[in-house]
């Protein structure tokens, strides 16, 4: 550490010695309980200033940090100085005090920095008065983030245990700050993930409607047609008294694979988008296909609503649909239930769908990850579709107890008044 002018010419007791390592100690503790739990870097620096100029029992001081693209310094945060001077004070690697603290790493101590050669803008340091100085580094690794300085217009010793204090207190801020840039990296890391899923979720959901109305339009109608065009066959072979036997199963087989290709497509367009989730909404679409999927199985369903339901969006309808599907796929793929039950309730500011069965149940502490043979899967993209939403999903099951998943979706799309957009029920 380079230390300008130190004044170690205090003869301190040992009593006096042990109180300021005490003091010492506690201002550290402060610093670092004061930047426990911040994640955002003008509240570190606002509080790490504070709390430093507090401790140091001064008014005046900044912190800069060292922009990376053009390597140089700028004041972030500030107390006691001009305006002119904060704006005007950018400097460059080595360049005056700060910038060489920042180069070296080492803090600088001086009695009265406008008698200093080394200063960048003596101009600016005599307008603004300043004398004592302290300039500590920030340091991070093996990093020099920024510079933190302490000054006085008044002539004023810094002793080095005052720079010892400030340089502890920096480097605790150059972690605190290097751990906020590292969670600001991952908040947008995050957010682009999540505009990314949503916009994947998006053009799938358009995907699907488009194959189910392609599949619908031409597959199809030319699949009924086909099926209705071997009946007639059929009929007319057996009107005519046609003899031949074999001829006429063949043409009924024919027409009843026909049928029930048909039939096999209409229930691929209805997985892929359901009709009625565009005519009648969320609702009758659930229900429809609960009743489809749970009754061969002999369970017994029953679908409630609680409240009106007024207006929701298409990408929550086709959310919390898809979420739905999910919960009742896994009822009948492994619940065993002999009887489920779906209710969606509509609160204040909420929309609360819980799906539960009465079947075998399971340990949901199991279900950490997404499996090789994709266990979890179903799971997770529940979880992932109602977070899109904004909104929560939770799932409550024991072995013996059944199985109650529940989705938690705020209503964001209330207008400014706060009056639900809503258009009625459905
Ligand atoms: N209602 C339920 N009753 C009993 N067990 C369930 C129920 N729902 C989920 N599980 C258990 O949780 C596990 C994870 O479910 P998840 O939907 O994530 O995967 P999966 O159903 O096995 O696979 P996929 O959904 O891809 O077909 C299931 O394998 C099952 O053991
Ligand atoms: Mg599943």
């Amino acid at each position: 550490m380079v230390t300008d002018n130190p004044d170690n010419s205090e003869v301190q007791t040992p009593e006096e010695e042990i109180q300021k390592q005490q003091h010492e100690l506690v201002a550290l503790s402060r610093v670092s309980a004061a930047l426990s739990g911040l994640w955002e870097l003008d509240a570190i620096l606002r509080v790490a200033l504070d709390t430093m100029l507090d401790v140091m029992n001064g008014t005046i001081g900044g912190i800069l940090l060292m922009d990376e693209e053009t390597q140089s310094l700028a004041y972030r945060v500030h107390t006691g100085l001009s305006t002119r001077y904060v704006e005007e004070m950018q400097i460059g690697p080595g360049e005056g005090i700060s910038g060489r603290v920042a180069e070296s790493g080492k803090a600088i101590l001086l009695e009265d920095i406008s008698a200093d050669p080394r200063v960048a803008r003596p101009d600016l340091i005599t307008t603004e008065g300043l004398k004592a100085f302290i300039s500590v580094p920030l340091r991070a690794k093996d990093a020099v983030l920024g510079v933190i300085n302490i000054a006085s217009r008044t002539p004023r010793r810094f002793t080095t245990s005052d720079l010892y204090l400030l340089h502890s207190m920096g480097d605790q801020l150059g972690v605190a700050i290097e751990q906020s840039r590292l969670y600001e990296r991952l908040r947008k890391a995050r957010e682009r993930y999540r505009q990314l899923a949503q916009q994947t979720l998006v053009a799938q959901e358009e995907e699907r409607r488009r194959i189910a109305r392609e599949l619908h339009d031409e597959t199809s109608q030319v699949l009924s047609g086909l099926a209705l065009q071997l009946q007639a066959l059929v009929d007319m072979a057996e009107m005519s008294g046609t003899q031949d036997a074999e001829f006429i199963s063949g043409l009924k087989k024919v027409q009843s694979l026909a049928a029930q290709v048909h039939g096999d497509i209409s229930k691929l367009i209805a997985d892929l988008r359901p009709a009625l989730l565009d005519t009648l909404g969320l609702i009758p679409a659930i229900r429809q296909y609960a009743e489809t999927s749970l009754r061969p199985l002999d369970i017994n369903v029953d679908v409630e609503t609680i409240g009106v339901l007024g207006y929701l969006p298409p990408e929550v309808e086709a959310g919390l649909y898809r979420w739905t599907q999910g919960a009742i796929g896994n009822i009948a793929q492994h619940s065993r239930a002999k009887n489920a039950s779906i209710v969606l309730e509509h609160r204040d500011d909420e929309l609360l769908l819980t799906v539960s069965d009465d079947g075998q149940g399971f340990d949901v502490s199991e279900i950490t990850d997404i499996e090789p043979n994709g266990r979890g899967r179903g799971v997770f993209s529940m979880k992932e579709r109602v977070g899109l939403l904004g909104g929560t999903c939770s799932i409550d099951s024991s072995p013996g107890q059944g199985t109650n998943v529940r989705a938690r979706v705020p209503l964001s799309w209330h207008d400014e008044d706060g009056k639900n957009k809503g258009t009625g029920s459905r």
